[in-house]
């Protein structure tokens, strides 16, 4: 059962009084992770609507003078800088002779296709149409109506972000053989998080969940309350809500702590499907973290530095987290995923 806890047990960076129990006897979350509950959590996340927009690529990757290719599902997508600097995307495959546009040319904003000169300015040409394209500043979406299927939304479902000048941000991009709801699935079971990475969290709870008093009590997610750990037995404690605020999409929010009002958003896109026919979904995993102490200024400048070793660490996360997707998407593909 999910304990609750009305007041979290949050602090800035704390030593341990004891040491936490080791790994194999902490206690079992098993019975309060629920099959059942999870299921259903997952169930409403892919309920709600994403008006047919799916992360590209975090926005840096895509400097000016430069295009950027990638399959979402099964349209061939490029993208790039036109001279305003504001991203344009459409179809990858050149109208003419079907070359591909993500090998094209980017001058003065316009992308040429290298096989006989067509250049693209972003609007429609030769039978080339864009697509909706938005970038928030971290991430750039597409807005796919063909494959989306939903009803089209001008903007994609943007949760609230600390404010990017105060913000040290970093983006981490990952692809499984898996399908995009054994990623939301995998971050819709909070109740993992010290039993399967000991090495970042200890002393979890899940304080409120979807039904179990969580619903209003704390936004309709997972109420978390957890000790990241920094070194040795020094852990810096929050409380952490998870929600799904689209199909694709996981936020966490640190609501009270170090760092409250950070945010690490967890989305998934569908990839094209590998040699082998299995599906692959790329992870995309922006942390915002931001924080009210007055040395955060300094930290932030120190971006450059901290941005490597904020995305190694999601990298352990997600390299152990794909594993799990990879595995779940394979059990249910043969049937048997339990439940
Ligand atoms: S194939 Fe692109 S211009 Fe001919
Ligand atoms: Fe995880």
């Amino acid at each position: 059962m999910s304990r609750r806890r009305s007041r979290p047990r949050t602090g800035p960076l704390l030593r341990l009084r004891r040491r936490p129990p080791a790994w194999p006897e902490q206690p079992a979350t098993w019975r309060a992770a629920a099959p059942g509950l999870i299921a259903d959590a997952l169930q409403q996340a892919l309920a709600r609507p994403s008006g047919n927009w799916y992360v590209l690529a975090p926005s840096r990757d895509l400097p000016p003078g430069r295009a950027l290719g990638r399959t979402v599902g099964s349209r061939e997508v490029v993208v790039w800088r036109t001279a305003n600097g504001r991203p344009a995307a459409g179809p990858g495959v050149c109208p003419h002779l079907g070359a591909p546009l993500k090998d094209g040319a980017v001058h003065r904003g316009a992308l040429i296709c290298r096989w006989h000169g067509l250049a693209l300015d972003g609007a429609p040409c030769a039978g080339w149409s864009p697509y909706p394209v938005h970038d928030d500043g971290v991430l750039l979406w597409v807005r796919l109506d063909g494959l989306g299927r939903e009803e089209p939304t001008d903007r994609p479902p943007l949760t609230a972000r600390p404010p990017l000048p105060r913000a040290l941000c970093a983006v981490h991009t990952a692809t499984g053989r898996c399908e995009p709801e054994d990623i939301v699935a995998n971050r819709l079971d909070p109740w993992h998080g010290a039993w399967f990475h000991p090495y970042s969290f200890v002393d979890l709870t899940v304080v409120g969940a979807p039904g179990r008093g969580g619903t209003a009590a704390h936004g309709g997610g997972f109420t978390v309350d957890v000790s990241f750990k920094v070194a040795g037995r020094l852990v810096v404690p929050v409380r952490a809500v998870f929600t799904a605020p689209g199909p694709r999409t996981v936020v966490m929010r640190i609501t009270h702590g170090e760092g409250r009002g950070s945010v690490v958003e967890t989305h998934a896109t569908p990839l094209s499907p590998d040699p082998a026919g299995r599906p692959r979904t790329l992870v995309t995993e922006a942390v915002l973290a931001t924080s009210d102490r007055p040395g955060f200024a300094v930290t932030r400048r120190a971006a450059p530095v901290l941005r490597p070793l904020m995305r190694a660490a999601a990298a352990r996360l997600w390299r152990d987290d794909l594993a799990y997707a990879e595995r779940r998407r394979q059990l249910r593909s043969t049937g048997r995923f339990p439940g």
